[in-house]
């Protein structure tokens, strides 16, 4: 897999020292034939898969999905979208309604959860409160028939591996949340599985065990070369730990991208409104040209980059992100240029928020580096500003306003 770019991440105020590769091979070419080899083959294939709890309503539909071997791939999406189902359904924990789920190659229809080889972790610890950590640990190696010989050498390296040494006798009653998730996560390496799920695993902790958990997770992601699913609603979380992301909607796919290309190139307007901030101008398609197009949002003309398939007159919904609005352009500059007056500006340290109304929007905000010369604007301004067309992305119109 191509490794990203992280120059445009780290001006946006992503930390680009997160962006370390993770030990996920890349395509791997061989010289004589220019097959790929195995090392791009997919781990974990959905296909076709739909699942209704009830016979009417589809908690997942049409999904089709591919995890490569070794990658980190987090689901992401809001409440109720299927990240569960679809962890459930791989975990063996519950059966699709439809379609077929291979594990390596094999269908795994038939197979019973704990023959599937897949360690899991939850939000919620479920650890044994009445047995020490060790026996946590040995757990699933008992239930895997892992004999007494291996277990002390499996439960030492897994508990290093989360840095817990030291703790094998206490109960997880006498642990920090952190440290129990911690005992959560060693529990889920403890057989060497080749393939871990990890569903909301941090969701209970405070943002600072959060942050550090995140960089655990990944370092032992790299160490170890694992697959990871992991389930997140946290769409910053999701940016920081993954090779790709899928973004799910209502029970289906709507994007599977890196993070990169998720913020840089969203394809559907929920995915921009979903990951990172934007500016969302509606409006009617007036002409198109190839890739560029002019779109009548009130009494302006705003030109794009046509990413949906559209034709005069479709409603369409224009995306730009914040930290690519000018403010005070050269006349002639961008292709879009318009007036606007500032509301209010919002100190944030490294970087300003400036809420203004342009082009009949009155929350249309940019940000702007705080740095000498930047920002010379003071609130009840009358200024221009502008933006390329380029970054002015024209996708769906993705139906009436609102959170996602
Ligand atoms: N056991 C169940 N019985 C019936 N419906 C269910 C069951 N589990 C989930 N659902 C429904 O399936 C849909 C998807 O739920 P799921 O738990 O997969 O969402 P999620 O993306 O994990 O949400 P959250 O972020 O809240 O955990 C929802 O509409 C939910 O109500
Ligand atoms: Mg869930």
């Amino acid at each position: 897999m191509a490794r990203r770019t992280i120059c445009r991440f780290a001006a946006n105020g992503f930390d680009s020292t997160l962006r370390a590769p993770s030990g996920v091979p890349p395509f791997v070419y061989t010289e004589q034939d220019q097959r790929v080899t195995t090392q791009a083959d997919p781990h974990v294939e959905f296909e076709d898969i739909a699942k209704s709890y009830d016979g009417r309503v589809m908690a997942v539909q049409g999904l089709n999905l591919s995890v490569r071997r070794g990658e980190f791939l987090s689901l992401l999406g809001p409440s109720g979208s299927g990240k569960t189902t679809c962890l459930m359904m791989l975990a063996g924990f519950e059966t699709p309604t439809a379609g077929a789920i291979r594990i390596a190659g094999r269908s795994v229809h038939a197979l019973p959860p704990r023959k599937r080889g897949i360690g899991m972790v939850f939000q919620d610890y479920a650890l044994f409160p009445h047995m020490t950590v060790e026996d946590n640990l040995a757990f699933p190696l008992d239930v895997r028939g892992i004999g007494r010989d291996r277990r002390g050498e499996l439960v030492d390296r897994a508990l290093k591996l989360v840095r817990l040494e030291g703790f094998e006798k206490r109960r997880p009653g006498q642990l920090s949340g952190g440290q129990q998730q911690r005992v959560a996560i060693a529990r889920a390496l403890v057989f060497e599985p080749e393939l871990v799920l990890m569903d909301e695993p941090l969701g209970a902790l405070d943002r600072h065990l959060r942050e550090e958990l995140q960089y655990e997770i990944r370092r032992i992601h790299r160490t170890l070369g694992v697959t990871i699913v992991y389930v997140t609603h946290d769409q910053q979380e999701a940016m920081v730990m993954s090779d790709r992301i899928a973004v799910l909607r209502d029970g289906m796919v709507e994007q599977v991208a890196a993070p990169e290309a998720l913020y840089e190139e969203p394809e559907r307007s929920f995915v921009a409104r979903f990951i990172g901030e934007n500016n969302r101008l509606h409006g009617r398609v007036a002409t198109v040209d190839g890739d560029v197009c002019d779109v009548k949002v009130g009494a302006q003309v705003v030109r794009g980059y046509r990413v949906v398939d559209c034709r005069p007159g479709d409603p369409v919904t224009l995306s730009i992100r914040p930290e690519r609005i000018t403010l005070h352009p050269e006349p002639g500059v961008f292709s879009n240029q318009f007036d606007a007056v500032i509301e209010h500006i919002t100190f944030v340290g490294d970087h300003l928020r400036i809420h203004m109304e342009t082009c009949g929007r009155a929350d249309f905000v940019a940000k702007i580096s705080n740095v000498v010369g930047q920002g010379a604007v003071l609130e009840g301004d009358e200024i221009r500003v502008g933006w390329t067309a380029a970054d002015c992305r024209v996708l769906d119109y993705g139906g009436a306003e609102g959170a996602v």
